[in-house]
């Protein structure tokens, strides 16, 4: 199968697993709490035991905490009034309807699900959570997590509940969340993820990957496909607490991986819940009103280790850059534009000795540089100066 084709595959078994479920009321599995649903009261224990506080389940409007989180983003996120926030995989809604009392009125919070069943779930709740709260201020768009019906540069936090792990493609999630959220904005998401390879016959079980056990990836890729996007500050943080408990889950998924582990393993040896938080770097740095911030000092610095041959410069500063959340695309235009003012002094030095000599030494297409290239080609005398800095300027 092409990895497209497995993609959709994939893709195709997560919508069909969660709309099963969004139309049973969350309970296709069992009795106990889950990734892949739970009764009112076992998904209201679970929600305390990850840190939801008994106000918000109770403000909550019927059926939204289906059971199906495995963190508490909304907390990570430390939401504040009048921002605009996007859940990942709003499933019934309850990460949104919490979401939606912490910004408040001049707030937004806005829910993308690619399953139609959970999306009418969500927006079937949307009544009770206006009557509950007076607010007028969540939303639920039909989409894909990898291509998100939200415009660039418009979302001020980002959370997620359990859904990254579910995607086929999730370094195509981080760079979305990077071109939705605002500069400076932020991602908290809670997840599954794994701290070594998940046994193969656990890796290609089908409720596996509907339980947010088999799609989920090493807390090392989650870290680099962050950093990829060109995100800065991530942090992650394994908790362990919720994996520990799936071991006295009476869920039938659960009891299946857990029969298929090698003798004496247990859940918590493969996998994790996790927390992730970055932020996407600021045009400005956050204590100064200067464009210069840490990324485009990096960037000059690349710029200027080309210019010089420093090959330890270069070294050190590629990965200050990295470190500073900027991406290869952005390092590769310093390095492009510092290779060009480099040439530029022997395009002009070759274009004079072509005119004297009549040779076809100099680059036609280098002939552009604003710099030397266009004082050569002006210059009545002929003479480009370029190379020989005169006291005005580069030309002189
Ligand atoms: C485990 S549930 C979590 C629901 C919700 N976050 C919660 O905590 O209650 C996963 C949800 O993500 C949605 N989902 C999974 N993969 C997705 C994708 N690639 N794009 C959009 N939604 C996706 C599913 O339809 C489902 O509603």
């Amino acid at each position: 199968m092409n990895p497209h084709s497995k993609s959709e595959s994939v893709r195709q078994k997560v919508r069909q697993g969660y709309g099963q479920i969004a139309q049973s009321g969350g309970s296709c599995c069992g009795p106990t709490p889950t990734c892949c649903g739970s009764t009112p009261a076992a998904s209201d224990e679970l929600a305390k035991h990850i840190g939801y506080s008994a106000e918000e389940l109770a403000a909550l409007p019927d059926g939204a905490n289906m059971g199906l989180s495995c963190g508490n983003p909304n907390a990570l996120a430390a939401l504040q009034p009048g921002e605009v926030v996007l859940d990942l995989g709003s499933g019934g809604g309850f990460d949104v309807f919490i979401a939606g009392r912490k910004v408040g009125p001049a707030g937004r919070a806005i829910g993308v699900d690619m399953t139609p069943e959970m999306l009418a779930k969500a927006r079937k709740n949307i009544t009770a959570y206006r009557e509950r709260s007076g607010l007028n201020n969540v939303e639920f768009r039909l989409g894909e997590i990898e291509h998100l019906p939200v415009a660039d540069a418009s979302v001020d936090a980002i959370i997620s509940n359990c859904v990254i792990n579910l995607s086929p493609d999730k370094a195509q999630v981080w760079r979305d969340m990077a071109r939705v959220l605002k500069p400076g904005g932020r991602v908290a998401v809670s997840d599954l993820a794994l701290l070594k390879p998940l046994p193969p016959a656990i890796a290609e079980m089908v409720e596996a990957l509907i339980g947010c056990v088999a799609g989920a990836v090493l807390v090392s890729d989650t870290e680099r496909m962050a950093r990829d996007a060109g995100f800065i500050n991530v942090v992650l943080t394994p908790k362990s607490g919720y994996v520990d408990g799936m071991a006295d889950w009476k869920d039938p998924v659960y009891q299946k991986i857990i029969a298929h582990l090698p003798p004496g393993a247990k859940p918590s040896d493969y996998i994790t819940s996790l927390e992730v938080t970055a932020r996407k770097p600021a045009l400005v740095a956050a204590d100064s009103t200067s464009l210069f911030t840490p990324a485009v000092k990096e960037l000059v610095a690349i710029g200027a280790a080309v210019a010089v041959n420093c090959e330890p410069c270069l070294k050190h500063h590629y990965r200050e850059a990295q470190r500073h959340g900027v991406s290869k695309t952005e390092m590769a235009s310093a390095v492009k534009m510092a290779a060009e003012v480099k040439d530029s002094p022997h395009q002009a030095i070759l274009r004079l000795a072509d005119k004297l000599t009549g040779a076809s030494l100099s680059d036609p297409a280098a002939a552009s540089d604003p710099c030397c290239g266009d004082k050569a080609r002006t210059d009545k005398s002929g003479d480009a100066c370029c190379g020989t800095q005169g006291a005005t300027g580069c030309c002189g």
